[in-house]
This record gives C-alpha cells, structure tokens and sequence, in this order.
C-alpha cells in the first residue's frame, strides 16, 4: 500500500481551515491505520493545515504512507519563521487579534506536532517560507 497524495491550502480562508486535515483523517480510516497513530497524524495535519492558513500565504500539505511510516509533509510559501526555537516554545504566537478571537492562536500547534511526530523536522528561510516534515512509525 503506497499513497502519496498532495492538498493545496489557501491563506486566510478560515472556514475551510481543518478540510484537508478532515480528509486525510477519512482516508486512513478507510485504509484502517490502527487509531492510536491516526490521532497523532491528526492532531498534527490539523495543526500543519492551521498554520498554512493563518501564517503563510498559502501551501500544500502532503500525505505518504510507505510500508513503515505515515509521512506528513506541509510546505508553504511566505514569511518563514526568524527564530524557530522562539517559534517552538509553548504559548508563543504572533497570530493576529482576530486570528485569537476566533479561537486560535494559543502558540501550541508546533510544540504539539513535535510531541505527537515520531521525528519532526523544521526548515524555515525569512522571506521564502517554512517545510515541516513529520513521520510516524506503522
Ligand atoms: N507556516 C508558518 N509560516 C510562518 N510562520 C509560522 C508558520 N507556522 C508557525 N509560524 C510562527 O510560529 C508561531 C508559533 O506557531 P504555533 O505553535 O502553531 O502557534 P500559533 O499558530 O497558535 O501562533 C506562530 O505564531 C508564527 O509566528
Ligand atoms: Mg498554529
């Protein structure tokens, strides 16, 4: 079983925010990967997708599943990241007033991908935009 599948994400359009990370959550389902990993990739697609939305200017998440591993990959264009370990701390955001009024924004979203990630890697260049790559062990 070898999948590859590849979700554009808009910025800015926050009630479709959470689409993709839902269909991707549909499609293991349907492929029965046992729930305990499929919370995990969850949590952290949502998260990923979340980011594109309110951070980016728009990216694509993409969705691998290989014979050992579920790999989750977001890539954006926009403003990167200037102090990623700044950026990792729990609790801290740049996200707007009405990005927090609408309920987001908590500073949580990269802490809890790299808890919930088997390996976790972050690339960022001010200017260019921000490549997470998140793998999960099957
Ligand atoms: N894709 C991205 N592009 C630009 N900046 C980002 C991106 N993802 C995260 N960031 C920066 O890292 C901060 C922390 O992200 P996160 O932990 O998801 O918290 P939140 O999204 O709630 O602000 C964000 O406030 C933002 O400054
Ligand atoms: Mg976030």
């Amino acid at each position: 079983m070898m999948i590859k599948d590849t979700y554009p994400v808009a910025a800015g359009d926050m009630t479709v925010a959470g689409d993709v990370s839902a269909r991707i959550k549909r499609q293991m389902k349907r492929l029965g990967i046992p729930s305990d990993i499929m919370r995990r990739v969850s949590v952290c697609t949502y998260e990923a997708e979340i980011n594109l939305v309110i951070h980016s200017m728009g990216g694509e998440i993409e969705f691998e599943i290989t014979a050992e591993d579920i790999i989750v990959r977001s890539r954006d264009v926009g403003p990167g990241i200037p102090d990623i370990s700044k950026a990792m701390t729990e609790g801290w955001s740049t996200a707007s007033n009405e990005v927090r009024n609408m309920g987001f924004g908590a500073g949580m979203g990269l802490p809890n991908m790299k808890r919930n990630a088997d390996e976790f890697s972050i690339e960022s260049t001010v200017g260019v935009g921000t490549n997470i790559v998140m793998t999960f062990h099957i």
